[in-house]
Protein backbone atom coordinates (compact mmCIF):
# COMPACT_ATOMS: atom_id res chain seq x y z
CA UNK A 1 0.00 0.00 0.00
CA UNK A 2 1.64 3.53 -0.81
CA UNK A 3 1.96 5.64 1.82
CA UNK A 4 0.11 8.88 2.75
CA UNK A 5 2.37 11.92 2.71
CA UNK A 6 2.17 13.23 6.56
CA UNK A 7 1.87 16.88 5.57
CA UNK A 8 -0.95 15.87 2.96
CA UNK A 9 -2.93 13.44 6.21
CA UNK A 10 -2.50 16.72 8.45
CA UNK A 11 -4.21 18.95 5.64
CA UNK A 12 -6.86 16.47 5.55
CA UNK A 13 -7.33 15.47 8.68
CA UNK A 14 -7.73 19.62 9.65
CA UNK A 15 -9.93 19.65 6.63
CA UNK A 16 -12.22 16.98 7.97
CA UNK A 17 -12.54 18.42 11.18
CA UNK A 18 -13.67 21.84 10.12
CA UNK A 19 -15.87 20.18 8.19
CA UNK A 20 -17.66 18.41 10.57
CA UNK A 21 -17.46 21.30 13.20
CA UNK A 22 -19.35 23.33 10.49
CA UNK A 23 -22.08 20.75 9.95
CA UNK A 24 -22.75 20.46 13.90
CA UNK A 25 -22.40 23.97 14.82
CA UNK A 26 -24.02 26.41 12.01
CA UNK A 27 -25.61 29.02 13.51
CA UNK A 28 -27.41 32.22 11.97
CA UNK A 29 -26.71 35.54 13.01
CA UNK A 30 -30.24 37.34 12.82
CA UNK A 31 -29.62 40.90 13.74
CA UNK A 32 -32.96 43.00 14.15
CA UNK A 33 -33.05 46.95 14.87
CA UNK A 34 -35.41 49.90 14.56
CA UNK A 35 -35.11 52.67 11.71
CA UNK A 36 -37.15 55.77 12.29
CA UNK A 37 -38.36 55.85 8.71
CA UNK A 38 -39.25 52.36 8.82
CA UNK A 39 -43.47 51.78 7.24
CA UNK A 40 -45.97 50.23 9.76
CA UNK A 41 -47.07 47.01 9.10
CA UNK A 42 -50.63 47.82 7.67
CA UNK A 43 -52.98 45.46 9.79
CA UNK A 44 -54.92 44.84 6.50
CA UNK A 45 -51.77 42.91 5.25
CA UNK A 46 -53.81 40.29 7.63
CA UNK A 47 -57.23 40.60 5.72
CA UNK A 48 -59.47 37.46 4.54
CA UNK A 49 -61.71 36.32 1.25
CA UNK A 50 -65.01 35.36 1.40
CA UNK A 51 -66.90 34.50 -2.32
CA UNK A 52 -69.96 32.74 -3.20
CA UNK A 53 -67.62 29.44 -3.79
CA UNK A 54 -68.20 26.02 -2.57
CA UNK A 55 -68.95 25.90 0.96
CA UNK A 56 -67.67 29.26 2.49
CA UNK A 57 -70.53 30.92 2.09
CA UNK A 58 -73.72 29.15 2.02
CA UNK A 59 -72.67 26.11 4.75
CA UNK A 60 -69.45 28.04 6.06
CA UNK A 61 -70.08 31.14 7.32
CA UNK A 62 -74.21 31.32 6.54
CA UNK A 63 -76.39 28.57 7.99
CA UNK A 64 -79.78 30.48 7.61
CA UNK A 65 -81.66 31.27 10.53
CA UNK A 66 -83.86 28.85 11.15
CA UNK A 67 -80.60 26.13 11.30
CA UNK A 68 -80.63 24.29 14.50
CA UNK A 69 -76.37 25.30 14.29
CA UNK A 70 -76.59 27.94 16.80
CA UNK A 71 -76.14 31.39 14.61
CA UNK A 72 -76.59 35.29 14.65
CA UNK A 73 -78.81 36.21 11.73
CA UNK A 74 -77.79 33.07 10.49
CA UNK A 75 -74.12 33.54 10.37
CA UNK A 76 -73.02 30.55 12.80
CA UNK A 77 -71.88 31.87 16.25
CA UNK A 78 -68.73 29.34 16.22
CA UNK A 79 -67.13 31.44 13.40
CA UNK A 80 -67.92 34.67 14.09
CA UNK A 81 -66.17 33.71 17.54
CA UNK A 82 -63.30 32.35 15.98
CA UNK A 83 -62.78 35.57 13.15
CA UNK A 84 -63.23 37.91 16.09
CA UNK A 85 -60.33 36.19 18.09
CA UNK A 86 -58.09 36.83 15.05
CA UNK A 87 -59.08 40.00 14.95
CA UNK A 88 -59.38 39.77 11.05
CA UNK A 89 -59.04 43.72 9.61
CA UNK A 90 -61.29 43.14 6.50
CA UNK A 91 -62.89 41.13 4.58
CA UNK A 92 -63.31 40.68 0.70
CA UNK A 93 -66.34 39.77 -0.57
CA UNK A 94 -68.68 38.39 -2.99
CA UNK A 95 -65.73 37.17 -5.38
CA UNK A 96 -63.25 36.66 -7.32
CA UNK A 97 -64.77 35.40 -10.33
CA UNK A 98 -68.15 35.27 -8.92
CA UNK A 99 -68.28 39.46 -8.39
CA UNK A 100 -68.29 39.54 -12.15
CA UNK A 101 -71.59 37.95 -12.51
CA UNK A 102 -73.06 39.01 -9.33
CA UNK A 103 -75.75 41.62 -9.39
CA UNK A 104 -76.54 43.31 -6.34
CA UNK A 105 -79.62 44.02 -6.58
CA UNK A 106 -80.71 40.70 -6.65
CA UNK A 107 -79.77 40.71 -3.04
CA UNK A 108 -81.55 43.01 -1.22
CA UNK A 109 -85.18 43.25 -0.28
CA UNK A 110 -87.28 40.20 1.47
CA UNK A 111 -85.87 36.77 0.82
CA UNK A 112 -88.33 35.29 -0.76
CA UNK A 113 -88.70 37.95 -3.48
CA UNK A 114 -85.01 37.76 -4.36
CA UNK A 115 -84.31 35.87 -7.52
CA UNK A 116 -82.04 32.78 -8.21
CA UNK A 117 -78.98 32.38 -10.09
CA UNK A 118 -76.74 30.43 -11.62
CA UNK A 119 -73.16 30.28 -9.86
CA UNK A 120 -71.60 29.22 -13.20
CA UNK A 121 -67.87 29.72 -12.01
CA UNK A 122 -68.35 27.69 -9.27
CA UNK A 123 -69.88 24.52 -9.75
CA UNK A 124 -72.91 25.51 -11.56
CA UNK A 125 -75.32 25.59 -8.47
CA UNK A 126 -77.83 27.42 -7.61
CA UNK A 127 -77.62 30.54 -5.38
CA UNK A 128 -80.67 31.68 -4.07
CA UNK A 129 -79.32 35.08 -2.92
CA UNK A 130 -80.50 34.65 0.90
CA UNK A 131 -76.48 35.93 1.51
CA UNK A 132 -76.34 39.14 0.32
CA UNK A 133 -75.61 43.28 0.77
CA UNK A 134 -77.36 43.47 4.05
CA UNK A 135 -76.01 40.09 5.15
CA UNK A 136 -72.51 40.71 4.23
CA UNK A 137 -72.08 44.11 5.81
CA UNK A 138 -74.16 43.26 9.05
CA UNK A 139 -71.57 40.29 9.31
CA UNK A 140 -68.80 42.91 9.03
CA UNK A 141 -70.14 44.64 12.18
CA UNK A 142 -70.27 41.98 13.79
CA UNK A 143 -66.87 40.61 12.95
CA UNK A 144 -65.39 44.26 13.84
CA UNK A 145 -64.16 44.19 10.65
CA UNK A 146 -63.67 46.22 7.57
CA UNK A 147 -65.57 45.33 4.48
CA UNK A 148 -64.00 44.91 1.36
CA UNK A 149 -66.54 45.21 -2.03
CA UNK A 150 -65.62 43.94 -5.56
CA UNK A 151 -67.78 45.67 -7.38
CA UNK A 152 -69.06 43.57 -11.05
CA UNK A 153 -67.27 45.37 -14.07
CA UNK A 154 -67.70 42.05 -16.25
CA UNK A 155 -71.00 42.22 -16.81
CA UNK A 156 -72.44 44.72 -15.03
CA UNK A 157 -73.56 48.67 -15.47
CA UNK A 158 -71.87 51.57 -14.63
CA UNK A 159 -75.12 52.67 -13.19
CA UNK A 160 -75.47 49.50 -11.06
CA UNK A 161 -72.00 50.28 -9.60
CA UNK A 162 -72.99 53.69 -8.79
CA UNK A 163 -76.09 52.65 -7.08
CA UNK A 164 -74.24 50.17 -4.86
CA UNK A 165 -71.72 52.61 -3.87
CA UNK A 166 -74.80 55.08 -3.00
CA UNK A 167 -76.95 52.13 -1.41
CA UNK A 168 -74.39 51.39 1.30
CA UNK A 169 -72.69 54.74 2.12
CA UNK A 170 -75.03 57.08 1.42
CA UNK A 171 -76.86 59.31 4.39
CA UNK A 172 -79.01 61.50 2.78
CA UNK A 173 -82.22 61.76 0.52
CA UNK A 174 -81.48 59.33 -2.59
CA UNK A 175 -83.48 56.43 -4.52
CA UNK A 176 -80.77 53.86 -3.50
CA UNK A 177 -80.91 55.42 0.10
CA UNK A 178 -84.33 55.18 0.41
CA UNK A 179 -84.22 51.90 -0.80
CA UNK A 180 -81.72 50.72 1.30
CA UNK A 181 -83.93 52.00 4.56
CA UNK A 182 -86.99 49.96 3.05
CA UNK A 183 -85.21 47.51 3.06
CA UNK A 184 -85.00 47.80 6.96
CA UNK A 185 -81.33 49.89 7.29
CA UNK A 186 -81.49 53.48 8.44
CA UNK A 187 -77.91 54.17 8.69
CA UNK A 188 -75.25 53.43 5.40
CA UNK A 189 -72.27 51.18 6.60
CA UNK A 190 -70.02 53.68 4.88
CA UNK A 191 -67.84 51.13 2.55
CA UNK A 192 -64.77 52.57 1.82
CA UNK A 193 -62.51 49.55 -0.15
CA UNK A 194 -63.88 48.87 -3.63
CA UNK A 195 -62.69 46.48 -6.10
CA UNK A 196 -63.20 47.93 -10.02
CA UNK A 197 -63.54 44.55 -11.08
CA UNK A 198 -61.46 40.98 -10.48
CA UNK A 199 -59.42 39.30 -12.64
CA UNK A 200 -60.17 42.07 -15.60
CA UNK A 201 -57.42 39.77 -17.52
CA UNK A 202 -59.65 36.53 -17.20
CA UNK A 203 -62.80 35.82 -15.62
CA UNK A 204 -63.90 39.72 -14.92
CA UNK A 205 -63.94 39.76 -18.82
CA UNK A 206 -60.72 38.98 -20.48
CA UNK A 207 -59.68 42.38 -20.91
CA UNK A 208 -56.41 43.66 -22.33
CA UNK A 209 -54.50 46.06 -19.86
CA UNK A 210 -54.60 48.42 -22.56
CA UNK A 211 -58.21 48.55 -22.49
CA UNK A 212 -59.64 47.96 -18.89
CA UNK A 213 -57.61 51.02 -17.54
CA UNK A 214 -60.60 52.96 -19.55
CA UNK A 215 -63.22 50.83 -18.23
CA UNK A 216 -61.24 51.68 -15.06
CA UNK A 217 -61.66 55.09 -15.21
CA UNK A 218 -64.99 55.20 -16.70
CA UNK A 219 -66.29 53.12 -13.55
CA UNK A 220 -64.43 55.21 -11.27
CA UNK A 221 -65.82 58.29 -12.50
CA UNK A 222 -69.10 57.76 -11.20
CA UNK A 223 -68.41 56.27 -7.71
CA UNK A 224 -69.20 58.48 -5.44
CA UNK A 225 -67.21 59.59 -2.05
CA UNK A 226 -70.17 61.22 -0.38
CA UNK A 227 -70.48 59.11 3.15
CA UNK A 228 -66.97 57.99 3.26
CA UNK A 229 -64.45 60.41 5.10
CA UNK A 230 -61.64 61.06 3.13
CA UNK A 231 -63.19 59.35 0.13
CA UNK A 232 -64.08 55.85 -0.89
CA UNK A 233 -60.83 54.11 -1.35
CA UNK A 234 -60.41 52.40 -5.19
CA UNK A 235 -58.27 49.14 -6.22
CA UNK A 236 -57.47 48.18 -9.78
CA UNK A 237 -57.63 44.85 -10.53
CA UNK A 238 -54.24 43.78 -10.69
CA UNK A 239 -51.88 41.79 -12.39
CA UNK A 240 -51.80 37.96 -12.11
CA UNK A 241 -48.30 36.65 -10.79
CA UNK A 242 -45.23 37.82 -13.33
CA UNK A 243 -47.52 40.38 -15.27
CA UNK A 244 -45.76 43.00 -15.15
CA UNK A 245 -47.05 44.97 -18.38
CA UNK A 246 -50.06 44.85 -16.99
CA UNK A 247 -49.02 46.95 -13.97
CA UNK A 248 -46.96 48.70 -16.01
CA UNK A 249 -50.42 50.04 -18.04
CA UNK A 250 -52.10 50.45 -14.80
CA UNK A 251 -49.39 53.01 -13.57
CA UNK A 252 -49.22 54.61 -16.74
CA UNK A 253 -52.98 54.90 -17.65
CA UNK A 254 -55.08 55.74 -14.67
CA UNK A 255 -54.34 59.33 -13.30
CA UNK A 256 -53.55 58.10 -9.66
CA UNK A 257 -56.06 61.04 -8.04
CA UNK A 258 -58.61 58.38 -8.88
CA UNK A 259 -56.65 55.27 -8.09
CA UNK A 260 -55.93 54.07 -4.29
CA UNK A 261 -54.36 50.81 -5.34
CA UNK A 262 -53.06 47.98 -7.68
CA UNK A 263 -54.18 44.40 -6.97
CA UNK A 264 -52.04 41.72 -7.58
CA UNK A 265 -52.84 38.10 -7.78
CA UNK A 266 -50.36 34.92 -6.37
CA UNK A 267 -51.09 31.21 -5.75
CA UNK A 268 -48.80 28.65 -4.40
CA UNK A 269 -49.86 26.19 -6.86
CA UNK A 270 -47.06 23.61 -7.88
CA UNK A 271 -48.50 23.03 -11.50
CA UNK A 272 -52.06 24.16 -12.60
CA UNK A 273 -52.06 20.74 -14.66
CA UNK A 274 -51.42 18.48 -11.71
CA UNK A 275 -51.86 20.63 -8.45
CA UNK A 276 -51.54 17.18 -6.61
CA UNK A 277 -53.29 16.31 -3.04
CA UNK A 278 -53.44 18.56 -0.02
CA UNK A 279 -52.32 15.93 2.40
CA UNK A 280 -51.05 13.12 0.45
CA UNK A 281 -47.74 14.84 -0.92
CA UNK A 282 -44.08 14.44 -1.35
CA UNK A 283 -41.52 16.39 0.05
CA UNK A 284 -40.33 17.48 -3.21
CA UNK A 285 -44.02 18.17 -4.16
CA UNK A 286 -43.73 20.42 -0.23
CA UNK A 287 -40.68 22.15 -1.87
CA UNK A 288 -42.43 23.30 -5.23
CA UNK A 289 -45.52 25.07 -2.86
CA UNK A 290 -42.48 26.86 -1.00
CA UNK A 291 -40.53 27.36 -4.23
CA UNK A 292 -44.08 29.25 -5.40
CA UNK A 293 -44.44 31.03 -2.27
CA UNK A 294 -41.03 32.47 -2.06
CA UNK A 295 -41.72 33.62 -5.14
CA UNK A 296 -44.01 36.38 -3.80
CA UNK A 297 -41.10 38.29 -2.49
CA UNK A 298 -39.70 38.30 -6.33
CA UNK A 299 -42.98 39.38 -7.64
CA UNK A 300 -43.63 41.80 -4.84
CA UNK A 301 -40.42 43.85 -5.91
CA UNK A 302 -40.92 43.40 -9.33
CA UNK A 303 -44.26 45.41 -8.92
CA UNK A 304 -43.24 47.60 -6.63
CA UNK A 305 -40.42 48.46 -9.09
CA UNK A 306 -42.48 49.81 -11.70
CA UNK A 307 -45.20 50.89 -9.27
CA UNK A 308 -42.10 52.96 -7.90
CA UNK A 309 -41.13 54.19 -11.27
CA UNK A 310 -44.55 56.31 -11.99
CA UNK A 311 -45.68 57.21 -8.15
CA UNK A 312 -41.91 57.53 -6.72
CA UNK A 313 -43.67 58.88 -3.54
CA UNK A 314 -45.90 55.53 -2.48
CA UNK A 315 -49.38 57.15 -3.17
CA UNK A 316 -50.58 53.81 -4.82
CA UNK A 317 -50.48 50.92 -2.58
CA UNK A 318 -49.89 47.67 -3.47
CA UNK A 319 -52.59 45.30 -2.45
CA UNK A 320 -52.20 41.17 -3.01
CA UNK A 321 -55.78 40.26 -2.59
CA UNK A 322 -55.54 36.61 -3.62
CA UNK A 323 -53.08 34.51 -1.97
CA UNK A 324 -52.11 30.85 -0.51
CA UNK A 325 -52.35 27.25 -1.73
CA UNK A 326 -54.24 25.49 -4.02
CA UNK A 327 -54.27 21.78 -4.51
CA UNK A 328 -56.61 19.67 -5.74
CA UNK A 329 -60.00 18.85 -3.96
CA UNK A 330 -60.36 16.25 -1.26
CA UNK A 331 -61.61 13.44 -2.67
CA UNK A 332 -65.43 13.07 -3.37
CA UNK A 333 -65.71 16.78 -3.33
CA UNK A 334 -67.70 18.99 -6.51
CA UNK A 335 -64.34 19.84 -8.04
CA UNK A 336 -66.17 23.61 -8.36
CA UNK A 337 -65.92 23.87 -4.35
CA UNK A 338 -62.54 24.03 -4.40
CA UNK A 339 -62.22 22.30 -0.82
CA UNK A 340 -58.71 21.07 0.27
CA UNK A 341 -57.43 20.17 3.77
CA UNK A 342 -54.54 22.21 5.36
CA UNK A 343 -51.41 20.63 6.69
CA UNK A 344 -48.66 22.07 8.10
CA UNK A 345 -46.95 22.92 4.75
CA UNK A 346 -50.08 25.46 4.56
CA UNK A 347 -48.41 27.04 8.03
CA UNK A 348 -45.37 27.03 6.15
CA UNK A 349 -46.87 28.85 3.10
CA UNK A 350 -48.96 31.56 5.57
CA UNK A 351 -45.72 32.09 8.40
CA UNK A 352 -43.18 32.65 4.79
CA UNK A 353 -45.66 34.30 2.98
CA UNK A 354 -46.80 36.73 5.50
CA UNK A 355 -43.11 37.55 6.72
CA UNK A 356 -42.09 38.76 3.01
CA UNK A 357 -44.99 41.27 3.39
CA UNK A 358 -44.52 42.16 6.67
CA UNK A 359 -41.10 43.22 5.30
CA UNK A 360 -42.83 45.15 1.87
CA UNK A 361 -44.49 46.97 4.50
CA UNK A 362 -43.74 49.57 2.54
CA UNK A 363 -45.88 49.38 -0.41
CA UNK A 364 -47.85 46.33 0.28
CA UNK A 365 -50.98 47.76 2.52
CA UNK A 366 -53.30 44.85 1.94
CA UNK A 367 -53.54 41.12 1.55
CA UNK A 368 -56.57 39.07 1.35
CA UNK A 369 -55.80 35.25 1.90
CA UNK A 370 -57.80 33.26 -0.24
CA UNK A 371 -60.64 31.97 1.20
CA UNK A 372 -61.92 32.18 5.00
CA UNK A 373 -64.10 28.92 5.44
CA UNK A 374 -63.71 25.88 3.57
CA UNK A 375 -62.28 26.95 0.71
CA UNK A 376 -58.33 26.79 -0.64
CA UNK A 377 -56.44 27.97 2.04
CA UNK A 378 -58.92 28.25 4.80
CA UNK A 379 -58.38 29.31 8.55
CA UNK A 380 -61.76 27.46 9.57
CA UNK A 381 -63.46 24.26 7.75
CA UNK A 382 -66.79 23.29 8.27
CA UNK A 383 -68.95 19.91 8.77
CA UNK A 384 -72.39 20.70 9.75
CA UNK A 385 -72.37 21.48 13.29
CA UNK A 386 -68.67 20.94 13.61
CA UNK A 387 -65.76 23.33 13.16
CA UNK A 388 -62.05 23.59 13.58
CA UNK A 389 -59.11 25.63 13.56
CA UNK A 390 -56.85 25.10 10.39
CA UNK A 391 -52.72 25.38 11.23
CA UNK A 392 -53.16 28.76 9.15
CA UNK A 393 -55.56 29.76 11.60
CA UNK A 394 -52.53 29.70 14.25
CA UNK A 395 -50.22 31.33 12.52
CA UNK A 396 -52.55 34.36 11.52
CA UNK A 397 -53.74 34.09 15.04
CA UNK A 398 -49.77 33.92 16.24
CA UNK A 399 -48.53 36.90 13.60
CA UNK A 400 -51.65 38.75 14.67
CA UNK A 401 -49.08 41.12 17.18
CA UNK A 402 -47.90 42.77 13.86
CA UNK A 403 -51.03 44.85 12.99
CA UNK A 404 -50.46 48.02 12.59
CA UNK A 405 -46.96 48.00 14.32
CA UNK A 406 -43.74 49.63 13.38
CA UNK A 407 -41.33 47.20 10.77
CA UNK A 408 -37.99 46.37 11.83
CA UNK A 409 -34.93 45.97 10.09
CA UNK A 410 -34.15 42.22 10.08
CA UNK A 411 -30.26 41.13 8.63
CA UNK A 412 -29.02 37.70 8.21
CA UNK A 413 -27.76 35.59 5.86
CA UNK A 414 -30.17 32.34 5.31
CA UNK A 415 -28.82 28.60 5.86
CA UNK A 416 -30.24 27.18 2.68
CA UNK A 417 -32.86 24.16 2.19
CA UNK A 418 -31.65 22.00 -0.29
CA UNK A 419 -33.82 19.64 -2.73
CA UNK A 420 -33.03 17.65 -6.36
CA UNK A 421 -30.06 20.17 -6.88
CA UNK A 422 -32.27 23.16 -5.78
CA UNK A 423 -32.10 25.88 -3.19
CA UNK A 424 -34.50 28.04 -0.65
CA UNK A 425 -33.53 30.28 1.85
CA UNK A 426 -34.17 27.83 4.80
CA UNK A 427 -35.38 30.80 6.99
CA UNK A 428 -37.75 33.79 6.75
CA UNK A 429 -37.98 36.56 10.08
CA UNK A 430 -39.91 40.03 10.38
CA UNK A 431 -39.81 41.80 13.04
CA UNK A 432 -41.85 44.82 14.99
CA UNK A 433 -42.44 46.92 17.59
CA UNK A 434 -46.17 48.11 18.40
CA UNK A 435 -47.61 51.18 19.80
CA UNK A 436 -46.69 49.85 23.55
CA UNK A 437 -43.36 49.44 22.20
CA UNK A 438 -43.23 45.84 22.27
CA UNK A 439 -41.02 43.84 19.94
CA UNK A 440 -42.21 41.16 18.37
CA UNK A 441 -40.18 38.79 16.17
CA UNK A 442 -41.60 35.91 14.23
CA UNK A 443 -39.32 32.98 12.30
CA UNK A 444 -39.92 30.67 9.87
CA UNK A 445 -37.97 27.76 9.48
CA UNK A 446 -39.46 25.77 5.68
CA UNK A 447 -35.95 23.26 6.16
CA UNK A 448 -38.10 19.58 6.48
CA UNK A 449 -36.00 17.93 8.13
CA UNK A 450 -33.10 20.03 9.97
CA UNK A 451 -33.04 22.17 12.77
CA UNK A 452 -31.36 25.15 12.41
CA UNK A 453 -29.61 27.27 15.14
CA UNK A 454 -30.12 31.06 15.70
CA UNK A 455 -28.63 34.03 17.66
CA UNK A 456 -31.14 35.98 17.33
CA UNK A 457 -29.49 39.82 18.34
CA UNK A 458 -31.89 42.52 19.84
CA UNK A 459 -29.22 44.20 21.49
CA UNK A 460 -29.96 47.60 19.73
CA UNK A 461 -33.81 47.16 21.44
CA UNK A 462 -33.39 47.18 25.06
CA UNK A 463 -35.46 44.00 25.37
CA UNK A 464 -35.43 42.54 29.08
CA UNK A 465 -37.63 39.36 28.94
CA UNK A 466 -39.51 36.96 25.71
CA UNK A 467 -42.00 34.36 26.07
CA UNK A 468 -42.76 32.16 22.76
CA UNK A 469 -44.91 30.90 20.90
CA UNK A 470 -44.15 28.04 18.59
CA UNK A 471 -46.15 25.71 15.81
CA UNK A 472 -44.91 22.37 14.56
CA UNK A 473 -45.39 18.83 14.22
CA UNK A 474 -44.30 15.17 13.58
CA UNK A 475 -44.89 15.08 9.89
CA UNK A 476 -45.44 17.73 7.75
CA UNK A 477 -48.37 16.32 6.26
CA UNK A 478 -50.08 16.59 9.71
CA UNK A 479 -53.49 18.13 9.77
CA UNK A 480 -56.81 18.63 12.62
CA UNK A 481 -59.44 16.69 11.34
CA UNK A 482 -62.99 16.97 13.36
CA UNK A 483 -62.10 13.70 15.34
CA UNK A 484 -58.90 15.58 15.84
CA UNK A 485 -59.47 19.05 15.68
CA UNK A 486 -56.40 20.40 18.20
CA UNK A 487 -54.08 18.00 16.84
CA UNK A 488 -51.45 20.88 15.69
CA UNK A 489 -52.11 24.26 17.71
CA UNK A 490 -49.48 26.79 18.83
CA UNK A 491 -47.72 25.75 22.18
CA UNK A 492 -45.26 27.79 24.85
CA UNK A 493 -41.56 27.92 23.69
CA UNK A 494 -38.93 28.32 26.35
CA UNK A 495 -36.17 26.43 24.64
CA UNK A 496 -33.88 29.46 24.57
CA UNK A 497 -31.95 31.72 26.45
CA UNK A 498 -31.61 35.51 25.93
CA UNK A 499 -28.30 37.30 27.56
CA UNK A 500 -27.04 41.41 27.08
CA UNK A 501 -30.05 41.22 24.30
CA UNK A 502 -29.20 38.24 22.24
CA UNK A 503 -31.17 35.25 22.21
CA UNK A 504 -30.03 31.70 21.56
CA UNK A 505 -32.45 29.16 20.45
CA UNK A 506 -32.67 26.02 18.14
CA UNK A 507 -35.70 26.37 15.49
CA UNK A 508 -36.78 23.05 15.15
CA UNK A 509 -37.39 22.07 11.36
CA UNK A 510 -41.03 23.04 9.94
CA UNK A 511 -41.81 25.64 12.31
CA UNK A 512 -42.96 28.75 12.66
CA UNK A 513 -41.91 30.81 15.63
CA UNK A 514 -43.25 34.37 17.41
CA UNK A 515 -40.83 35.54 19.89
CA UNK A 516 -42.66 38.57 21.91
CA UNK A 517 -41.43 40.42 24.44
CA UNK A 518 -43.33 40.58 27.59
CA UNK A 519 -45.24 43.13 29.00
O1 LIG B 1 -60.11 32.12 -5.16
C1 LIG B 1 -60.60 31.36 -6.21
C2 LIG B 1 -60.54 32.09 -7.53
O2 LIG B 1 -59.20 32.33 -7.87
C3 LIG B 1 -61.14 33.46 -7.56
O3 LIG B 1 -62.51 33.43 -7.77
C4 LIG B 1 -60.45 34.11 -8.72
O4 LIG B 1 -60.35 35.49 -8.58
C5 LIG B 1 -59.10 33.43 -8.75
O5 LIG B 1 -58.76 32.98 -10.01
Amino acid sequence: MKRIPRAIAIVFILLSCCLTLSAQAQNTRISVSAKADNPQISRHIYGHFAEHLGRCIYGGFYVGEDSPIPNSAGVRNDIIAALKDLEIPNLRWPGGCFADTYHWKDGVGPKTERPTIVNTWWGGVTEDNSFGTHEFLNLCEMLETEPYVSGNVGSGTVQELADWVQYTNFDGVSPMSDLRRANGREKPWSVRYWGIGNEAWGCGGNMRPEHYVDVYRKYATFMSNAGVEGGIYKIASGASDADYHWTEVLMRDIPHRMLQAVALHHYSVIDWSNKSSSTDFTEGQYFKTMQKSWLMDELIRKHSDIMDKYDPDGKVDLIVDEWGGWYDVMPDTNPGFLFQQNTMRDAMVAGMVLNVFNNHARRVKMANLAQTVNVLQAVILTDEEKMLLTPTYHVMHMYKVHQDAQLLDVAFDSPVYRQDGEELPALSVSASRNAQGQVNVSLVNIDASQAHKITLDLSGLEVSGLEGRILTSKSLQDHNTFDAPERIKPVPFKAFSLRKGEVSLELPPFSVLVLSEKS
